[in-house]
């Protein structure tokens, strides 16, 4: 107990929680973009996948229960990744102070307290991701934002018109614009992200660097790649 206590409060520990975290992440994104990909086999079979998917379970499950069952774990994940980065970020802060003040103390000057360009560009990363998901949710679940009056259609009867949503959505091309560039920062976040999470969990060692740079880079592309390809599909009129 104190052992698990002492992981939790060290920087160790909160870097285990992102990387445990983020991989929950990862695998909800690659199953969220391959049952995007149906929007390219046409309407009946995208809508019967977002109709499915409020069945998945069934008959153990009922309407929506392992649905909001992942619901929950991926909240949980989502507030367990930005706690634990937050953590990190406070703790290296402090250390770099307190090396400051012995330096400046020691030798009359200041040591380099600039964070580095990866960590700079993670936390805005995670900041536009996460505008992002607040944005995505309004938009394609809620419909409150991206469409005219009328326009987002409702489930009604178990009947799901998610495919006209997304094509009327992306038809926006500053909507679309929008979409791309977060899908940008979310590559470059995922990245370094996939990345850093071997390095904690200990698979990454010298002699097999360029094997997991190289997948961290094949998660980021299978991820990224499709999503980008969404709204360009509809833009260009190939998913219309
Ligand atoms: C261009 C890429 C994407 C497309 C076309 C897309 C499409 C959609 C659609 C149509 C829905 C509503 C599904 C339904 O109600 O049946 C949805 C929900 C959702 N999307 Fe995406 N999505 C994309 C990227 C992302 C990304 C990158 C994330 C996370 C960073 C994300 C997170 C979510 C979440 C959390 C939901 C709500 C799921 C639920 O609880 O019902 N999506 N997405």
């Amino acid at each position: 107990m104190t052992g698990a206590l002492t992981l939790y409060r060290s920087s160790i520990g909160k870097k285990a929680i992102m990387a445990v975290s983020g991989i929950v992440l990862v695998g909800f994104l690659v199953l969220h973009m391959y049952g995007n990909t149906k929007m390219y086999q046409g309407p009946e079979a995208f809508n019967a996948y977002a109709a499915g998917l409020r069945e998945i379970g069934y008959p153990v499950f009922g309407h929506e229960h392992l649905l909001w069952i992942v619901r929950v774990v991926l909240l949980a994940a989502v507030i367990l990744h930005i706690w634990s980065a937050t953590q990190l970020t406070l703790m290296s802060r402090a250390s770099t102070m307190t090396s400051r003040v012995s330096n400046a103390s020691r030798y009359g000057r200041k040591s380099n307290a600039h964070s580095s360009y990866a960590s700079r560009t993670m936390r805005w990363g995670g900041i536009i991701i996460f505008l992002f998901i607040i944005y995505h949710l309004l938009h394609f679940t809620f419909g409150v934002v991206g469409y005219g009056a009328g326009q987002f259609m409702h489930p009604e009867n178990g009947e799901y018109q998610v495919y006209s949503n997304v094509v009327r959505g992306f038809s926006v091309w500053p909507v679309s614009l929008f979409y791309i560039v977060a899908m940008v920062a979310l590559a470059m976040h995922l990245y370094h992200g996939v990345w850093s999470a071997f390095q904690t969990l200990g698979l990454n060692n010298r002699h097999f660097t360029r094997f997991w740079r190289g997948l961290a880079i094949l998660v980021t592309a299978v991820i990224v790649i499709p999503n980008i390809s969404f709204p360009i599909a509809v833009l260009l009129g190939i998913v219309s």
